[in-house]
This record gives C-alpha cells, sequence and structure tokens, in this order.
C-alpha cells in the first residue's frame, strides 16, 4: 500500500474519545471508516456527526458471537485499529479479568478474525500504554514478555498466569504490578511484536497516545484528543518499507 492511497479502516471502541477523534481524522483525509461501538445506535449517530465515508457498524470486542457476525459481513479491509479499552476502578480477580478481556483479548480475537480480510501492505495497530512499560516487574516476568521467540498461545499462558496469581493472592510475591491495566499494554507491546513476526506482508504496531482528556484520561490530561490522536493514525496509514513490531509514540520508536 502506498502512504497515499485511500484506504477502509475498521476503528474498534470509536463511540468516543481517542477512536471517535482517529475515525474523524482518517475521514477527513479522504479515507473510508468503518466506525465501531458496542451499540449500534451509537455508532450510527457517532458517524453521522463525522459526516461522509464513515460506515457504523455493532462490534463488543469481548463477544465471539459479536466478532464473528461483524467478521463476516465486513468484505475487505486496509487496516485494522484496536483501540477499545477500560480502565477499571480496583484491583481484584473480576477488575483483572474484565480488564484484560477488553484490553488484551479482545484486540487478539478481532486481529485473529480480521486478519484475512487485510490487504497486502496494510496495517493493524494496537492503542497501547506508556503503562506497559516493564520496568515495575521481576526481571524473570520482564525477560519472559521480551523473550523474541514467546509466541502467542506462551503469551496468552503468561497473562493467564497473571489471572491465577491474582486469584491466589501471589501476584506480588511473583513480580506482578498491582495494576490489570498495565499487565494488559504490556501484554499487547509483546503482541504486536508477535503479530508483526507472522505476519510479514502487514505492518503491526503498538501506539501509546500519550496522557490524553478523554473519559479515560481525565480532564487534567495534558494532550488534546487530535494530538493524541494523530500517532494513531500515523501508525494506520503506514506505506512499503515503513516500520513494523515496534511500539510507538509521537511517530517514534520507544523502549518499554
Ligand atoms: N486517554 C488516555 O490518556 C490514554 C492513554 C494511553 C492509552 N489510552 C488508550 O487509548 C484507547 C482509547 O482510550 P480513550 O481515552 O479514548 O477512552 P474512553 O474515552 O474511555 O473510550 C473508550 C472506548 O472503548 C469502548 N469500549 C469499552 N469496552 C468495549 C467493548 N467491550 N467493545 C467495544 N468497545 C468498547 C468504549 O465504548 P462505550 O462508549 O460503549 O463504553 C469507548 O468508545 C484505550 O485503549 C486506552 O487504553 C488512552
Amino acid at each position: 500500500m502506498l502512504a497515499s492511497e485511500k484506504l477502509r479502516a475498521v476503528v474498534t471502541g470509536a463511540s468516543r474519545g481517542l477512536g471517535f477523534e482517529v475515525c474523524g481524522q482518517l475521514a477527513r483525509a479522504g479515507h473510508q471508516v468503518v466506525l465501531t461501538a458496542r451499540e449500534l445506535a451509537r455508532a450510527e449517530a457517532a458517524a453521522r456527526s463525522i459526516g461522509p465515508g464513515v460506515e457504523a457498524a455493532e462490534l463488543d470486542v469481548t463477544s465471539g458471537e459479536s466478532i464473528a457476525g461483524f467478521a463476516k459481513r465486513l468484505g475487505p479491509i486496509d487496516a485494522l485499529v484496536n483501540n477499545a479499552g477500560v480502565s477499571l476502578r480496583g484491583f481484584d480477580a473480576s477488575v483483572v479479568r474484565n480488564t484484560l478481556a477488553v484490553n488484551f483479548f479482545g484486540p487478539l480475537h478481532v486481529t485473529q478474525a480480521l486478519l484475512p480480510l487485510v490487504s497486502d501492505g496494510g496495517n493493524v495497530v494496537l492503542v497501547s500504554s506508556g503503562m506497559g512499560e516493564l520496568s515495575v516487574y521481576s526481571s524473570a516476568l520482564r525477560a519472559h514478555f521480551l523473550d523474541e521467540s514467546l509466541e502467542v498461545e506462551g503469551l496468552v499462558a503468561l497473562v493467564e498466569e497473571f489471572e491465577r496469581d491474582v486469584s491466589t493472592g501471589r501476584h506480588t510475591a511473583r513480580g506482578w504490578p498491582t495494576s490489570a491495566y498495565r499487565v494488559s499494554k504490556a501484554a499487547l507491546n509483546a503482541l504486536a511484536r508477535i503479530l508483526a513476526k507472522k505476519n510479514p506482508r502487514l505492518h503491526v504496531n503498538a501506539v501509546c497516545p500519550g496522557w490524553v482528556r478523554t473519559d479515560m484520561g481525565g480532564q487534567s490530561a495534558p494532550r488534546a484528543v487530535d494530538a493524541g490522536a494523530a500517532g494513531i493514525v500515523w501508525a494506520t496509514t503506514l506505506g512499503a518499507g515503513e516500520p513494523t513490531g515496534g511500539f510507538f509514540r509521537d511517530r517514534k520508536r520507544i523502549p518499554w
């Protein structure tokens, strides 16, 4: 795909916040956008408010049935932006399960279902966070996330180990942070590296939007939503020879 070509892009969790802004920026640049949200009526209202070139569709990233139905109706695309995410209050086994379901297993299952529909040279974006950094983990866990030979199955097993360690109260002793959000985003960064290696015909990258004023980021965040979305849009429209398998903020590769 040439960076100048018009593409068809799917954005998850786009009823508001960064996802909605990414849809707007893509549509204003002339791209075709499939704006998805958990509730069809909210997707339709959001799509209408942006204007022509934006289709609305229902997609709950935690539901296998919703993902399968969406994939069946979709047709070919050039880009997938896994943006849907939650940052839940508290820390217990249920918060961990619900966070990982949206933030890690959601992007994994949506990407696996839609990969055959993405054109050669296309882009898959995983919206991650600086909170995914690994300095707060034990060195053994850090090494596991960074292991170049890690495959999807191994990453899923690692994430499930976190869920188990939280439910048995051993997560601190085992070197995990007390944050489901942090673990979900570290896992997304590893997933970008793994999927990029497995799919050399595509670009697969994780992107941190910075700390942005949305419902999730809150009103004290220093960045406006358009600035946060710009880095995601950049990763959605990469062309031949551009990077894959990395973690980026403001178009620059960053360590995690
Ligand atoms: N804001 C920040 O400072 C910041 C920083 C770093 C990373 N991020 C990441 O950026 C992404 C977008 O965040 P945001 O700030 O725009 O958050 P937001 O304003 O809270 O919006 C989150 C979006 O995700 C959707 N969503 C939640 N659960 C879903 C599900 N099961 N299926 C489909 N959609 C679902 C929500 O839909 P409903 O309207 O239906 O709830 C909403 O549209 C997230 O992945 C977040 O982790 C944000």
